[in-house]
């Protein structure tokens, strides 16, 4: 693979990188591993990727670690990524914190078991100051679901004859006061959006990738950055 940490330009990186991190069942399938090693695995990487996005300068990481659709999945599955969640704010909280990293969420965590709400609230409280690098972690997430939230929340405080517009919406969805995203990185081969962010990746360049999760390393972010560079973003104009 090139060394494309070398060639990236520092001074054009993309704000706000939004991950779809996708393939965890296959990489452990191929190894003969159950689904929720493929998971354990995916979770280790995180903490390497940041260290590599904090190093080129890149302000937000918004990561899909849940949809609002995979609550279709065996529930024994459901719970073991919960548990994943839990152990992983358990074991790396220190250290995000002592990077500078502020954790944030997208998404409605009511229906998450109660220690993995204390868990996600409990790292928002403790790296509140930070400021290195905005962690937005999307858990009970969908992107139809956010827009939908937000209309109801601007709802309920709307005066008589008032109108939505778009910076409106985007003051009353989960990502409010994040910018919009400019680079999606998709693993695990699938062409599609899946629901995240639908509102807030409208103008984004999107990346896919075969590689499955537990393989992306900090080297396919440096690739999935470049390729960003040198797309032509013309947000409809000439
Ligand atoms: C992505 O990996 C992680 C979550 C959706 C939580 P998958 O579990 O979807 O892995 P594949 O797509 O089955 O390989
Ligand atoms: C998207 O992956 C959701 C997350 C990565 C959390 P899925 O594996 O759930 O997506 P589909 O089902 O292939 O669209
Ligand atoms: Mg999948």
């Amino acid at each position: 693979m090139k060394d494309y940490k070398r060639i990236i330009n520092r001074k054009d990186v993309p704000a706000h990188i939004a991950i779809i991190m996708d393939g965890n069942g296959r990489w452990a399938k191929k190894k003969s591993l159950p689904r929720s090693e493929g998971h354990r695995r995916g979770a280790e990487i995180i903490e390497p990727l940041m260290d590599a996005a904090i190093d080129l300068g890149i302000r937000i990481v918004s990561l899909y670690a849940f949809s609002t659709e995979n609550w279709s999945r065996p529930s024994t599955e459901i719970l073991s990524l919960w548990k994943l969640l839990d152990h992983f704010f358990n074991a790396k909280l220190d250290s995000i914190k002592s990077k500078g990293i502020r954790v944030e969420h997208s998404g409605i965590l009511k229906r998450l078991p109660a220690l993995s709400i204390q868990a996600i609230r409990n790292a928002v409280k403790e790296t509140r100051e930070n400021r290195t690098l905005v962690l937005n972690f999307c858990l009970n997430y969908g992107g139809r679901q956010d827009i939908v939230q937000a209309v109801n929340r601007w709802l309920e405080r709307r005066g008589t004859g008032e109108k939505m517009t778009m910076r409106k919406l985007e003051r009353h969805l989960f990502t409010a006061g994040l910018p919009s995203v400019d680079l999606v990185i998709r693993t695990g081969g699938e062409y599609r959006v899946s629901n995240f962010l639908v509102w807030q990746i409208a103008y984004a360049e999107l990346f896919f990738t075969d590689v499955l999760w537990p393989d992306f390393r900090p080297a396919h972010l440096y690739q999935a950055i470049y390729e960003y560079q040198q797309r032509e973003r013309r947000f409809g104009g000439l």
